[in-house]
């Protein structure tokens, strides 16, 4: 034992002669050279007449690229990323069978809130609507005709009202006369020219009225303008677990905002060329340069992803009947595989989390009060191909959020009512995945062309 003891001490001592010898020294140096190049590094900027030095400086290696945890949410960008490469095309051949590209809506419904005098009369924002007799006899049944038989579930024909308790729209009355049909194929969500003013009025609108705290926005100087960033989720941090479901608000609209910035950007027209294709440019400064934003877009898709979880076994039994027995097996087919992939995830989204306890009853229904609210602007968006999208992702998130604040679990099981839903939510609500899912993918190819346009870029 004394002898090890006394081997211990010599080599404890000969530790110590190392670290003042040869350990501190070496830190010391170390850290003299980071100062050095502190001081050095704007000296040599000064001097270095390479752009190149300058853009490396400029270039942001996570540019687009976020890692860890989205904010609120149980899940990781990564896995996002992952299930996105995978998901995205199953979900992009979905959208284009019949069941889902054909909806029915009101198109001209009257804009509540302000009279409704701007209108878009570039070609870009017109929606073709289609002759009724293109579309298949069997949806035609499907789109009108709601069976709310089996009978004490609760739920309450929506023809007389726009909407049911359960509700986080205000639904279109599919049986409605004024209700037209469009191909959301011929119909792409793309740059219509719809900026400026009207449009800065809708989110203005959405932010600053319908938000829980109110958004302060800030123009940028450019033809658009942005809340300022992350106002509600900065504010928030420090207080308690009740505003959760108010930062989740905020996210959900800035992410959708955002993801429709992306599209616009993705599609954009080239007036010089005229020729339609992406603007990087438009992308950095609406989205790319605002973190906050991306990582709404990603928040989204973690609702939607989950709300697609929840209903799996409800989507794997509904009849998608479309009077075409070889496209209905296809849709089930895509969806199956769609269905198997959302479920190898880890969890995305924890909704239980959300309006837990009797006091956040109140907190609920004003959350619904305000998302309908919502959805009630969007008859207010000027440009009629605007007011579509607006229409579809609004109605598809709000079908996200039924979904899983609205039911219990087991109600979406195998011996759930098949009309829970109706056919313009399940299309909606996969519409807007698509959006999402396509946002996700551009996001990416603008992240690929912001490292070949590096040099470029520090001039934005
Ligand atoms: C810096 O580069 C510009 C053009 O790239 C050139 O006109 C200028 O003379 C250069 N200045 C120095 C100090 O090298
Ligand atoms: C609905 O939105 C409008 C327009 O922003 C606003 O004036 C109104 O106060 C909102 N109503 C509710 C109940 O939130
Ligand atoms: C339009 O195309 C021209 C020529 O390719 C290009 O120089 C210009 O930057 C483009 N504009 C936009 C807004 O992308």
């Amino acid at each position: 034992m004394g002898e090890a003891k006394n081997l211990d001490n010599t080599s404890g001592s000969s530790k110590k002669v190392l670290l003042v010898k040869y350990f501190i020294p070496a830190l010391l140096v170390l850290w003299c050279a980071r100062i050095w190049h502190f001081y050095s590094n704007p000296f040599s900027l000064l001097f270095s007449n390479s752009t190149v030095g300058v853009s490396e400086i400029q270039t942001d290696p996570n540019y687009c690229n976020p890692i860890g945890l989205i904010g609120d949410s149980p899940c990781e960008f990564e896995t996002i990323n992952v299930v996105n490469q995978d998901i995205s095309s199953e979900l992009h051949r979905l959208v284009q069978t019949p069941f889902f590209r054909y909806y029915k809506l009101n198109l001209h419904k009257q804009c509540p809130f302000w009279p409704n005098n701007y209108l878009c009369n570039r070609e870009d924002c017109s929606v073709e609507v289609m002759d009724e007799a293109e579309v298949p006899e069997e949806l035609k049944k499907k789109l009108g005709a709601i069976d709310f038989s089996p009978a004490g579930l609760g739920l309450q024909p929506f023809k007389k009202c726009e909407f049911t308790e359960k509700d986080f729209c205000v639904l279109e009355d599919e049986s409605s006369q004024d209700g037209v049909y469009v191909n959301l194929i011929r119909n792409p969500e793309r740059f219509t020219g719809y900026t400026g003013a009207p449009a800065h009025k809708i989110w203005q609108a959405i932010y600053e009225e319908n938000c829980f705290a109110p958004i302060r926005l800030i123009s940028d100087g450019n033809d658009h303008i942005s809340p300022m960033t992350n106002a509600l989720v900065d504010s928030t941090k420090e207080e308690d677990e009740t505003c959760l479901e108010k930062r989740v608000f905020y996210r959900l609209m800035s992410g959708l905002h955002a993801s429709i910035s992306v599209h616009i950007c993705d599609e954009y027209f080239n007036q010089t060329t005229g020729q339609w294709g992406s603007n990087f440019e438009c992308f950095h400064e609406r989205v790319g340069k605002h973190a906050d934003r991306i990582e709404n877009i990603y928040f989204n898709y973690a609702i939607l992803l989950r709300a697609l979880n929840k209903m799996s076994i409800y989507l794997q039994r509904y009849d998608f009947c479309s009077g075409n027995p070889g496209e209905d097996a296809s849709i089930k087919e895509i969806l199956n595989r769609i269905l198997k992939l959302s479920k190898s995830s880890p969890p995305t989204f924890d909704e239980k989390a959300l309006f837990s306890d009797s006091a956040s009853m109140i907190l609920k229904e004003e959350f619904k009060d305000h998302f309908r609210n919502v959805t009630r602007i969007m008859d207010c968006v000027g440009c009629e191909k605007c007011r579509l999208w607006g229409k579809i992702q609004t109605t598809g998130l709000g079908t996200a959020l039924k979904v899983l604040f609205s039911y219990d679990d087991y109600k979406f099981g195998a011996r759930g009512n098949p009309n829970i839903l109706q056919r313009s939510e399940i299309v909606a609500l996969i519409n807007t995945f698509n959006r999402f899912a396509e946002s996700i993918s551009s996001i990416q190819r603008f992240r690929k062309m912001y490292f070949e346009k590096k040099d470029e870029i520090y001039h934005l």
